[in-house]
């Protein structure tokens, strides 16, 4: 039971809740990372097709998450891109992404030259909503992509089955869910192919890169090849020369030998962190159960969350407020900031609200040039992630994530919020200052 702290909130001159310096910051670098760093570097091999740290990256990660072959990127993006194409998804096809997402999910189907049908979310969830994705199957959709958003896998048993029924290939954007597990599957083990980032704000982090997962050899072949010219590209080492023979259309998306060892270094931790994020999530949740107005992430039966974040969701009409939902999230994120808790948005508008996603006929040789004119948005056409997004806040962030907090902290955190839903009448007549717009001068049609 959550004991709320009557004292003056520290936004009318009251004691912040949680002292500066508590929080531990993201990325953990140890010092197994520097020395992993360092034997590349006095390795020299620091350039490769496919170097040792590479191929060994590749064999630990396929064997960690349960899949047969792991082709490693130098992006998220770059893997989804992988994915996209090798499940046979080209020009004039449709590839259903769910609307509240990283926009990189929707521009790796652009960049296979698709075009991505945009899907509201579960309100339980927020993943792609299976009903919903449903109704959007056209003869032309190739492909289904739901994303473990938040550390939390979408309704696999729903989309396997979809996939299934109408012939689409599933991708699994798991980006955000290292580790996570479905009835005991890894994220990654139920799509035709998926793909993930490891840049610096995930749970398995090596700055900048990606990882393209399959058990299907095909999908493997056609993913090596688009990330290096269209070659084939067998390992380096004696008595083998690169051929420079590119059988079709291909990218540079190589991943660099440090950076392999840099997550290397880093796989044998993941277990552990999200160890630690579940046990101050289960603080979170406990805590946070207890405040009326306020609803804790819902984790379906047999799901595990890795929490790449913790998103609460408030009632705008419980607490009486009867201005715009977004800016009492604003109130509050002002209020809880004070107090020393780290929150905050993430995306603030659903990601076909993007102008990249309104644009008549997609134009990726000519970025940030104005557009002629835009597809009009409408918030209604996604009312549940637009709801979520007015209606909800993170606690702690990628450079503070849950999964390196001490519990202690989450407790103060419980207290912090605790004490705002206290005074919440004040936090919403006091003068606040609001969260910085994106973009930054307010779109109407928004
Ligand atoms: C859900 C999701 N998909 C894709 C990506 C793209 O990854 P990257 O930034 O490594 O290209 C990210 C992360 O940024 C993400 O969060």
């Amino acid at each position: 039971m959550t004991h709320a702290d009557h004292s003056a909130l520290a936004i009318a001159g009251g004691d912040p809740v949680i002292a500066p310096g508590l929080h531990q910051t993201w990325p953990d670098i140890r010092a197994t990372d520097r020395a992993a760093i360092l034997a590349v570097l006095d390795s020299r091999d620091v350039w490769s097709d496919s170097g040792p740290q590479v191929r060994a990256l590749q064999e630990e990660y396929a064997e960690y998450c349960g899949v047969r072959y792991c082709h490693t990127v130098n992006s998220g993006t770059a893997a989804l891109h992988c994915a996209i194409v090798a499940s046979g998804v080209g020009p004039g096809d449709e590839v259903i992404v769910p609307a509240y997402t990283m926009g990189a999910s929707a521009h790796a189907v652009l960049h296979a030259g698709a075009t991505p049908v945009f899907c509201d979310i579960d309100p339980r969830t927020y993943t792609l909503d299976p009903a919903l994705a449903e109704r959007l199957v056209s003869h032309r959709t190739k492909a289904i992509m739901p994303v473990h958003i938040g550390g939390l896998m979408a309704d696999m048993d729903a989309f396997t089955a979809m996939a299934a029924r109408h012939d689409l290939a599933l991708i699994e954007d798991f980006a955000q869910a290292h580790g996570a597990t479905y009835d005991g599957h890894k994220a990654g083990t139920f799509g035709f192919a998926s793909g993930s980032s490891v840049n610096g704000a995930k749970n398995l982090s090596g700055g900048e890169g990606g990882l393209f997962v399959t058990d299907n050899e095909e999908a493997l072949i056609a993913a090596r090849r688009l990330a290096v010219f269209g070659e084939d590209t067998p390992p380096l080492g004696p008595g083998h020369t690169r051929a420079f023979w590119g059988h079709g259309t291909g990218w540079n998306y190589r991943m660099p030998e440090l950076t392999a060892a840099f997550v290397r270094a880093r796989l044998p931790h993941l277990d552990d962190h999200n160890r630690t994020a579940q046990a101050n999530a289960k603080i979170l949740d406990a805590g946070l159960s207890q405040i009326p107005g306020l609803q804790p992430p819902a984790i379906p039966e047999g799901r595990e969350s890795v929490y790449c974040w913790y998103r609460v969701r408030f009632d705008p009409a419980y607490f009486g407020w009867t201005g715009q939902p977004a800016e009492l999230r604003d109130r509050l994120i002002y209020a809880l900031s004070a107090e020393g808790i780290v929150a905050g948005t993430w995306q603030r508008r659903p990601v076909p609200a993007q102008p990249a996603f309104r644009l008549h006929t997609p134009a990726p040789w000519r970025p940030g040039r104005p557009a002629p004119s835009l597809k009009p948005w409408d918030r209604q056409i996604f009312p549940e992630a637009s709801r979520l997004l007015d209606e909800s806040l993170n606690l702690c962030n990628v450079r503070t994530p849950l999964h390196v907090q001490d519990p202690s902290l989450m407790h103060q955190y419980v207290d912090a919020v605790a004490k705002v839903v206290h005074h919440i009448g004040h936090v919403m007549t006091a003068d606040y200052e609001p969260v910085a717009e994106t973009p930054p001068v307010p779109d109407a049609a928004l």
